[in-house]
C-alpha cells in the first residue's frame, strides 16, 4: 500500500501536511523546528521530527488496539506518515495529573503536586487571540463542537490519559500533563489526530523528576534533544 506525495496543503509550526492520491488521506512531515509562548521563541530540536513522528506512531497504535480511535494510518518513514483526512476541532484539549506549567502559574501553587483526579480543560485553538482557555458552553456558543462530540472527546481523553500513563510508567516516567486534538473524518466520526510527543506532553522521570519533554527548550534548561533521545530509548528499545 503506497501512499504517493502530492501538493503540500498546510505548513505548521512543528509539522507539514501533503495531499495524497487518496482523498481520504494526507502526509504528516514533522519538523525538527520548535517554537514556545505561540511562536515567540524559536529553534531547533535536532532529530525531534522524528523522534516525535515514531513516538506518536507507536503511541497511537497501542491506543488503537487499546479501542481509542485515532487518524493513524501507515508510518512511511522517519519522518512521515499517512493518516486519515480530518477537519481538526479546534479545541486543544489539556489533561493534567500533576500540577505545572500554566496550571501552577494560574492558580499559585507549585508543580509537582499530585491531584486526586485527572483534570481536563479545553483552549480555543485560535492563535491570534493566543488559544485562549475556554470551557464546555464557551465550545458550544462558538460552535466548535456540539454537545455529543465534546462528551465523546471528553471519554476519550481521559480514556487516552488511563493508557498513556500505564505505557510511561513501564518506562519509569511520570506523565504530568498533556494537550490532545481531535478531528472528524468525512463520516463524522471522532478520532484523536495530531500527535503525542515530548512536544506535546510533560513526561518527568519518576525517581530523578528530571523534565524529559519541550520544558528543557521553552525554560532554556539546555539537553533537549537528549531528553527526547530518552524517551525515545525507553519506548522503543532497539527497534
Ligand atoms: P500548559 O501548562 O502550558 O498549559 O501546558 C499543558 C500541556 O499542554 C503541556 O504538556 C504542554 C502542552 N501544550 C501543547 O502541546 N501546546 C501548547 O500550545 C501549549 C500551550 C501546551
Ligand atoms: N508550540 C506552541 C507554540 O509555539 C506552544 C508550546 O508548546 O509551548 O506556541
Amino acid at each position: 500500500m503506497g501512499f504517493e506525495k502530492r501538493e503540500q496543503l498546510y505548513e505548521g509550526k512543528a509539522k507539514k501536511v501533503y495531499a495524497t492520491g487518496d482523498p481520504e488521506v494526507v502526509i504528516v512531515s514533522y519538523k525538527d523546528d520548535a517554537t514556545a509562548f505561540n511562536g515567540l521563541k524559536k529553534g531547533t530540536i535536532t532529530g525531534k521530527g522524528a523522534i516525535n513522528n515514531r513516538m506518536t506512531n507507536n503511541l497511537m497504535r497501542r491506543l488503537e488496539a487499546a479501542g481509542v480511535p485515532t487518524h493513524y494510518v501507515q508510518e512511511l518513514s522517519d519522518r512521515e506518515t499517512a493518516v486519515k483526512k480530518v477537519s481538526i476541532v479546534p479545541l486543544e484539549v489539556i489533561i493534567r495529573n500533576i500540577s505545572a506549567g500554566s496550571f501552577a502559574k494560574r492558580y499559585g501553587v507549585s508543580e509537582g503536586i499530585l491531584f486526586d483526579t485527572p483534570t481536563i480543560e479545553f483552549s480555543y485553538k485560535n492563535d491570534e487571540l493566543g488559544d485562549p482557555l475556554i470551557n464546555r458552553y464557551h465550545a458550544l456558543a462558538l460552535k466548535l463542537a456540539t454537545a455529543e462530540e465534546l462528551d465523546q472527546i471528553q471519554d476519550y481523553a481521559f480514556r487516552v490519559n488511563d493508557l498513556l500513563r500505564g505505557f510511561l510508567k513501564e518506562i519509569g516516567i511520570d506523565l504530568v500533563d498533556f494537550k490532545l486534538e481531535f478531528g472528524k473524518t468525512s463520516d463524522g466520526t471522532i478520532v484523536l489526530a495530531d500527535e503525542i510527543s515530548p512536544d506535546t506532553c510533560r513526561l518527568w522521570d519518576e525517581t530523578t523528576h528530571e523534565k524529559l519533554d519541550k520544558d528543557r527548550f521553552r525554560r532554556d534548561l539546555g539537553g533537549a534533544e537528549e531528553a527526547y533521545e530518552e524517551v525515545m530509548r525507553r519506548l522503543m528499545g532497539d527497534q
